[in-house]
């Protein structure tokens, strides 16, 4: 039996789970016994979005854990995206199955010295992707996802000074479609700066069928060689409307789970990393969540994500604000 302590310390349970375990139908059991719903990314693997009761992109989840009625939200993804699900649903229990599922794109924005750069310009409205810390977005004016991020830039007031963080690679692409005043904070996603144009211009070549389709967390020239750049939840929408029958797919490959259920005719082919043996670029943060994790998390109810009151209100008022806008324009 796990200890308290051993949560604290290792991120989640480690307990050993007896051989021959039927994890879906425990899973099931226990989501029905305790009125569990379990929200899972598209970055998951297949066999977590399969049992999740919700599979989405950042704005989808978001949309979800705000209007979710249960006990209990199990949120299989990384961390801010707990975070988000307990500020926008603060008396709802919320589980993360490990507690080191974090993000390096969140990680490049450390509170401290975003805090004084957001005091070093106080004439800028601060957009905060929402792939960063609480803290972050409790410094925010309005949070956006890849999905609405264009679409509120282009919204505000076109004199209105802004500052947008974290990921320099979304930045730079909203930068380079609108004519804003815009200082970009210098964070970035590893998972998406590591694509390697060469090898996907490789894949191209013997592949001149293949559309590339790329998340806007890639780099520059990975962008300029793409035919449609979009969130994930955009990119899947893409295939299924789009005549291509194949596609090299520049962003997390468990995305391709989902692209492969919609459209079986089609062929997907994961981008390369530049230093990769899996042959694309993997979050490591993602796949931290797993369903042996998923099992023991609800079996216990830990590790539960636990919250300052305070800081949560500061963070949902630019949660909500971007709910608001992005209802306001239909997207
Ligand atoms: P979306 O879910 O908005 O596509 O963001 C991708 C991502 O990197 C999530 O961590
Ligand atoms: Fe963070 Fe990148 Fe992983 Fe998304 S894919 S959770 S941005 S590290």
């Amino acid at each position: 039996m796990f200890k308290r302590s051993d949560i604290t310390e290792k991120g989640y349970i480690d307990e050993k789970i007896e051989k021959g375990t039927d994890l879906k139908a425990e899973i099931n059991k226990l989501r029905k016994e305790k009125n569990a719903v379990i929200l899972a990314h598209y970055y998951q693997t297949p066999d977590i979005q399969d049992i999740a009761d919700f599979v989405g992109d950042s704005l989808d989840l978001s949309r979800k854990a705000a209007s979710v009625n249960a006990d209990i939200i199990l949120f299989a993804g990384v961390h801010f995206m707990a975070e988000t699900a307990k500020i926008l649903s603060p008396q709802t229990k919320v589980l993360i199955p490990d507690l080191n599922a974090g993000c390096s794109l969140s990680d490049s924005c450390p509170p401290e010295e975003f805090k004084k750069f957001v005091e070093a310009n106080p004439d800028r409205t601060v957009i905060t992707y929402i792939n960063s810390a609480a803290e972050i977005k409790a410094l925010s004016d309005i949070i956006c996802t890849s999905t609405n991020a264009f679409k509120i830039v282009e919204y505000l007031p076109e004199d209105e000074k802004l500052i947008f963080a974290p990921d320099r690679n979304l930045g730079n692409y909203i930068s380079n479609k609108v004519d804003r005043d815009m200082l970009i904070w210098q964070g970035a996603c590893h998972v998406h700066e590591e694509f390697s144009l060469e090898r996907i211009l490789d894949i191209k070549n013997s592949n001149p069928d293949a559309s590339i389709i790329v998340h806007p967390e890639c780099e520059l020239p990975v962008r300029m060689v793409a035919d449609f750049i979009g969130s994930t939840g955009a990119l899947l929408k893409h295939i299924n409307k789009d005549d291509s029958l194949k596609y090299i797919v520049g962003t997390e490959p468990g995305i391709i789970h989902q692209m492969k259920k919609n459209r079986p005719d089609k062929t997907f082919i994961p981008a390369p990393a530049k230093d990769s043996t899996c042959g694309c670029s993997e979050c490591n943060f993602m796949k931290l969540i797993t369903m042996e994790k998923i099992y023991l998390s609800l079996k216990y109810e830990e590790p539960e994500l636990i919250m300052n009151d305070e800081l949560m209100k500061k963070a949902e008022r630019p949660i909500r604000k971007m709910l608001e806008i992005s209802d306001h324009l239909g997207i």
